[in-house]
């Protein structure tokens, strides 16, 4: 005899509704049971004999905390509390637990196995006599996983099971983990403007849900936060803000020739006088405006605001220079204590590119006076991923979209979370 029958009192591959008509050892019956009445199906041959040896080794505790800690587990109560069957199979599921042993057993077994004790003489005459009166098996372990002891005791031994480990870095290289992110994906599907599925990602959307994710878990979308952009364009952000923040200056040059012109048309002075015909979704119309104005001299009084942000602009203000004038600009108009968030062009490789910054002017941007990085950048991201580059010159609409090369140049974004101090 195998060692698998051995142990399974000669029934390897019983199913439940059978077990009365084979000898299973007592073990293997407890085993069947808890995998019936915890997770709605028998145990498999390999997992019998994985557990049977669990438990001839004494470990009959880890043996209902590992059932109750699974994921089928966690699914099996969800469809409960929902409404639905935890098995597309209730008849099947309902004959097994019948098949296990007489009513009193089962409620026993039942608390044994939900509740961690043994069952009151009132909970037993309760749901005894419920079965008796032709209620089902699988109702009343139903009855018993939604029962505010089973919730209290389920929290205690498992609060955050099923919670999957995020990636929420805020300073860091435009960042494929944050696909994977489900509140971060929340967002990017709220903006609406580029697809969610992996394959399509997009430094653009990138950009975008990073600043609202950061500003989100900084405690800045608030309806008393005055928010500034700088090189703005038309996008997509500056509405979703202006339904979630106090009010929103958009700022931009707005001029004739390069940016109005090429790709996106981003810098598209109409946005100016019809900003509607921009919006991706409805918005809160007075709390946006639009405003022709040079980066690098922002004509609002100090401290005007609460977040000032630039998403992919200031590498176009004329070099490191441009960009370090703009930084302090946005430095002076915001509070003591407020927020600003730049995106700009990071080096990776290759020759450098009057608008792409080489890491140490990144850091060196990240150090103008008044400022303080709220984390050390993540500058390593594309040290572990393996990656596909997209040629601007040859077809810069290739996805993913996160490494760009110009020539040898090969670039992506990075985003910065500072304090004004
Ligand atoms: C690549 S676009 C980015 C626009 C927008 N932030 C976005 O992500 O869609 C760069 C923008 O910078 C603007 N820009 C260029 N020089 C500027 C300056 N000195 N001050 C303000 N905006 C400027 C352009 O008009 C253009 O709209």
């Amino acid at each position: 005899m195998d060692l698998l029958k051995r142990l399974m009192g000669s029934a390897s591959s019983a199913s439940a509704p059978q077990q009365d008509a084979v000898k299973l050892s007592p073990e293997a019956r407890l085993i069947q049971g808890a995998f019936w009445m915890l997770l709605g199906r028998e145990a498999q041959p390999i997992e019998l004999r994985d557990e049977l040896r669990a438990l001839h080794a004494g470990d009959r505790q880890a043996f209902f905390l590992r059932l109750l800690s699974s994921t089928e587990f966690r699914q099996g109560l969800a469809a409960w509390k929902a409404g639905r069957s935890r098995r597309p199979d209730v008849q099947r599921e309902d004959a097994a637990l019948r098949a296990l042993g007489p009513d009193d057993w089962f409620v026993d077994r039942a608390y044994e196995f939900l509740v961690g004790r043994p069952a009151d003489d009132e909970g037993r005459r309760h749901y005894v006599a419920a079965l008796a009166a032709g209620d089902s098996r699988s109702n009343v372990l139903r009855w018993l996983s939604l029962s505010e002891e089973f919730e209290r005791r389920h929290q205690d031994l498992s609060a955050q099971g099923g919670f999957i480990p995020r990636d929420t870095q805020l300073c860091e290289l435009a960042n494929p983990a944050k696909w994977d992110n489900p509140d971060w994906m929340t967002v990017l599907l709220d903006l609406k403007v580029v697809p969610a599925d992996k394959a399509s990602m997009h430094r653009k959307g990138y950009e975008f849900t990073q600043l609202i994710f950061g500003l989100g878990r900084l405690g800045r979308l608030r309806e008393d936060v005055r928010v500034l952009s700088v090189g703005a364009g038309h996008e997509a952000v500056l509405y979703w803000l202006a339904n979630h923040t106090g009010s929103v200056t958009a700022t931009d040059m707005y001029e004739e020739g390069r940016w109005d012109a090429i790709g996106a048309m981003e810098g598209d002075e109409r946005v100016i006088h019809r900003p509607q015909e921009y919006a991706p979704f409805p918005y809160r119309e007075d709390r946006l405006r639009f405003l022709k104005m040079d980066g690098r001299r922002l004509a609002f009084r100090a401290a005007s605001f609460d977040v000032a942000y630039s998403l992919s602009s200031i590498e176009h203000f004329g070099g490191v220079a441009g960009a370090a004038d703009a930084v302090d600009e946005m430095v002076r108009v915001v509070k003591p204590g407020g927020l600003l968030v730049l995106a700009t062009e990071y080096l990776l490789s290759g020759p450098p590119h009057e608008e792409i910054f080489r890491p140490d002017e990144i850091h060196a941007l990240a150090r103008r006076p008044g400022l303080r990085l709220l984390q050390p950048i993540d500058e390593a991201v594309y040290r572990r991923y393996e990656y596909g580059v997209v040629d601007l010159v040859k077809n810069r609409f290739q996805t993913p979209h996160m490494v760009l090369r110009m020539g040898d140049t090969v670039f992506t974004t990075v985003m910065m979370f500072l304090e004004r101090e």
